[in-house]
C-alpha cells in the first residue's frame, strides 16, 4: 500500500505526516510505503522548516532528510491513498483528478479520527513553536486512526 500526505509548502505539515506514519507504521509491524508533497511549487528541493523538524524530533521522528516537491497528477497512479492536511489542498489536489476512482483516493486527514473537532490541519507556518506541536498532536492521532482503519486489509 502506498500513501501520500498532501499540504501546500510541503516542508511543515505533509513531512511530518510523512514521518510519523512511516514511524508508527514500522512499529506496528505494518508494511507501506509513504511520500509526501505540495500542491504549491515554492519550497520544491528544500528539507522541511526547521521548526517542523525540531518538533518531530522531540517526539522520535527524524524528517530532516525530506525534500519537498510539488504534487502531480501522476500521482494518482502512484498511490493508494492520498491525505490532504485542509481544504485548499483538497481542491488542488482534486482539479488534477481524472477519474472517481482518483477522486475516491482523496480525503481530509483530520476526517479519520472520529468526531474530531477540526476538519483541517492548521498551517502552522506564520505561527510559534507551539502551533508545530499541536499539528504534530493531532496528525499523530490521524495516524492512529487510519492504522486502525487499514489493520485488517492485507
Ligand atoms: P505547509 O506550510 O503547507 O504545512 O508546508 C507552509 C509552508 C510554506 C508556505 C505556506 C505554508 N509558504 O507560503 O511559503
Amino acid at each position: 500500500m502506498r500513501v501520500l500526505m498532501v499540504c501546500l509548502g510541503n516542508i511543515c505539515r505533509s513531512p511530518m505526516a510523512e514521518g510519523i506514519l512511516t514511524n508508527s507504521a514500522k512499529e506496528n509491524g505494518v508494511s507501506i510505503e509513504v511520500d509526501s508533497a505540495g500542491t504549491g511549487n515554492y519550497h520544491v528541493g528544500e528539507n522541511p522548516d526547521p521548526r517542523a523538524i525540531a518538533t518531530a524530533k522531540k517526539f522520535g521522528v527524524d524528517i530532516s532528510d525530506l525534500i519537498a516537491r510539488q504534487f502531480k497528477k501522476e500521482d494518482f497512479q502512484q498511490f493508494d491513498h492520498i491525505f490532504v492536511m485542509d481544504k485548499s489542498n483538497y481542491d488542488n489536489v482534486i482539479r488534477l483528478a481524472q477519474s472517481n476512482s482518483d477522486r475516491q483516493k482523496v480525503r481530509l486527514y483530520l476526517s479519520l479520527i472520529p468526531s474530531f473537532p477540526l476538519e483541517e490541519v492548521p498551517d502552522p507556518w506564520f505561527g510559534g513553536p507551539e502551533g508545530f506541536v499541536e499539528v504534530f498532536q493531532m496528525l499523530n492521532k490521524a495516524t492512529d486512526a487510519f492504522l486502525e482503519e487499514i489493520k485488517d486489509v492485507k
